[in-house]
Formats: C-alpha cells, structure tokens, sequence
C-alpha cells in the first residue's frame, strides 16, 4: 500500500500506522530541549517516575538522564514495540515500557514520585480528567503534563493549520481552573534542515495546506511553545 501525502491530523492513524514517521518527527532536534529546561521546573534526579503515553520510548529515555527510575507506560502495540526496542545497557536496570492506559493506570496508589505525561495529548479533552486522577492516584510528589497551550496546536504554523478541531483551550482550562496546577511556559525550535526532511514528517502529520506553505516559503523550522502543568 503506497503511503499518502498526509494523515491530516489523524494522530491515531500516525500511532498504529506509522510509528516510524513519529519516531522521525519526534527525533528532529529541539533546541533547547525540553528536557534541558524541565529540571529548572521541576525535580526529576533521584525520582521514580511513571511516564504516561511513553510513545517510541524518547520522552522516558529523556528522562532517565536524570531520573532513578522510569517506566513507560503505552497503548499502542506499534509505538510500544519501537520503545521496547531502544532500551540497552544500563538503561535496562532503569527503564522498562509497560502496554497500559492513561485513565487507567496498570500501578499501586503512591507507588512513584511524579508520573508525567508529555504531549500525552488524550481525546476527546474530558478524558484530561481521569488522567489526572489516576496520576494523583500513583504519584507521591506531582504530576507533571507538558502540553501544547492555546493557539500553539502546529507550533508557529498554528495559523495555517487552521480547520482542525482546536482542543488546546480545554485542556489549559481543565489543569488550570479545574485541578489547580501550576504551570509555566517554554520555548524550543524545531529545525529538520531540509524541505524534504520537514514535508515528509511534519507536513506528513500536519497536512496539505501545511505543506503547501512549507514548500512555499521553504521553511525548515517550527517554534514551539509548550506548557508545563503540575500539581503541588
Ligand atoms: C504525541 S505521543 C508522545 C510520546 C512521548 N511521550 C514523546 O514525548 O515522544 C502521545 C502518545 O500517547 C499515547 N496515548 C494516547 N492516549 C493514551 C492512553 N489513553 N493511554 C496510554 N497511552 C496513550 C499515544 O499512543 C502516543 O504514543
């Protein structure tokens, strides 16, 4: 089956079908990561940390620089195999990726310091709330969501992206308003060095009229803004 120009913002399909394009997506270089930011937020070193959403294993891997203990937690049997996959040496003492759900999660009340979710982004936004619970349910210390705020779904290509369904206010509004956590704003630049690099990651998750600007204006950077929630 030949691939299409895009999935449209059809994360699902991304997940399932193609966790190598999300692999690739999501190893195209930040600068500063993160990850380089996040430990002047919040302290990671020492902490046994559940890792919600674990992906293709990046984010748990990120934070096991620093972290005593991680584990992954995923539902996507293709997103989850790649993760497996990464962990070697002294990472496997460390780091361990288990198939499990966000509103659901497979660990004991207080049985780690902090769970995080990073760019977990759940659907429809109400399942948020049983995230939080069940974080507050098996963290000791905090949970911990970095999320995309309002008006930054795309990153600085928000406006171009502009007939998807926007859930981003919802979400800042659920953390915020609803369960009270802290939050605080990064920033990091995304640059995939060519046009082809971008057009067939970025633009492949974004969609046409992405890749119609990108190829327009031969634009081989994205600013993101995240934010970084936690409870205290
Ligand atoms: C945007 S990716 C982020 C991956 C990783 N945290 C990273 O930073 O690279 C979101 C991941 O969350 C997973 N996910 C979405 N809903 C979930 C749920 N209810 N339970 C567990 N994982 C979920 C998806 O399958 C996907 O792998």
């Amino acid at each position: 089956m030949s691939r299409p120009e895009s999935i449209e913002n059809r994360w699902d399909i991304l997940y399932r079908e193609y966790p190598e394009v999300y692999e690739a997506f999501s190893n195209t270089p930040y600068e500063p990561t993160v990850y380089e930011q996040l430990p002047g937020i919040i302290n990671l070193c020492g902490k046994s940390i559940a890792d919600v959403g674990a992906g293709t294993g990046s984010s748990s891997l990120a934070l096991a620089q620093c972290a005593g203990k991680v584990i992954g937690i995923e539902r996507e049997a293709a997103m989850l195999r790649q993760a497996q996959e990464k962990v070697q040496g002294a990472e496997v003492d460390r780091v361990a990726f288990l198939s499990g759900d966000a509103l659901a999660l497979p660990l004991a009340d207080n049985s780690v310091d902090l769970v995080t979710g990073i760019t977990l982004a759940l659907y429809p936004p109400r399942q948020y709330r049983d995230f939080i619970r069940e974080g507050l349910r098996v963290a000791k210390d905090s949970v911990v969501y970095i999320g995309i705020p309002p008006g930054w779904y795309g990153g600085d290509l928000y406006d171009v992206i502009e007939d998807v369904e926007k859930v981003d206010d919802e979400v800042d509004r659920i953390f915020i308003e609803e369960f009270q956590f802290a939050y605080q704003d990064i920033f990091s630049n995304q640059e995939y060095e060519t046009v082809d690099h971008i057009v067939s990651t970025y633009g492949f998750i974004f969609g046409k009229k992405a890749i119609e600007y990108l190829k327009r204006e031969n634009k081989t950077m994205i600013r993101w803004k995240f934010r970084v929630y936690w409870s205290e």
